[in-house]
């Protein structure tokens, strides 16, 4: 499964990008805003930071103005994918972009009909939002299995982007589920490597070495 960090914190996606185990990037702008920064400076740091995907959101409401900011978002860095909301014109928009070989991340989907229509329309990638549908008492996991099935039916490409992820178990059951892809908060990241018999095993290995009075090097 191809890790995301879900992120518009420079400094922290710097960072991350060092454990060698990020695969890519995608920002809101919701996230923009938390950075503070100017949205294109922001875009720019991140794609230096990172070489695969980072995702970049559109936010016009109309197909052909969609389409336009998704042209200036790509001529950023070749690794720029254009995210599109989950509505009509985002979709119309997803399939001119996708036509015209632009990569594309269709965001905003709560049910599996959605992903149904964006891989018709050619998206690169589909962010169904586990958290919030559990946040709202449904079961975010069940979407990535119905969606995991419903391309698997057909063949579709379009690549599942596991969102809106708050804990590592949503991690393990989406990887579980067969999503393509998991986009993770930096904290929710740093956790998965967590683990107190790790710790603990850890500490009474080196104890009883240090009692041997033996070195490696
Ligand atoms: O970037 C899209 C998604 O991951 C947002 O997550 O936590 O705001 O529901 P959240």
């Amino acid at each position: 499964m191809q890790i995301f960090i879900d992120s518009a914190d420079v400094k922290e996606l710097k960072a991350l990008a060092e454990t060698g185990l990020v695969d890519g990037v995608t920002t809101n702008p919701s996230l923009i805003a938390k950075s503070g920064g100017d949205f294109f400076e922001t875009l720019r740091a991140i794609c230096d930071a990172v070489s695969g995907p980072v995702s970049a959101e559109v936010v016009a409401q109309d197909a052909e103005t969609m389409i336009a900011e998704g042209k200036k978002l790509r001529g950023v860095a070749p690794n720029i994918v254009v995210k599109l909301p989950l509505t009509p014109e985002g979709l119309l928009a997803c399939k001119a972009l996708t036509d015209e070989g632009h990569p594309t991340n269709v965001t905003l989907c709560f049910s599996a009909v959605q992903a149904l229509l964006a891989a018709k329309a050619g998206a690169t990638f589909i962010s169904p939002f586990l958290g919030r549908l559990d946040d709202g008492g449904q079961d975010g996991m069940q979407l990535i299995r119905e969606i995991r099935a419903i391309y698997d039916n057909y063949g579709y490409e379009t690549n599942i982007l596991a969102a809106s992820i708050r804990t590592g178990a949503h991690v393990r059951d989406a990887a579980l589920a067969g999503a393509d892809c998991a986009t993770i908060p930096p904290a929710v990241f740093r956790a998965l490597y967590k683990h107190n018999l790790t710790d603990a095993g850890l500490a009474a290995f080196l104890k009883d070495w240090k009692a041997t009075g033996q070195s490696i090097l």
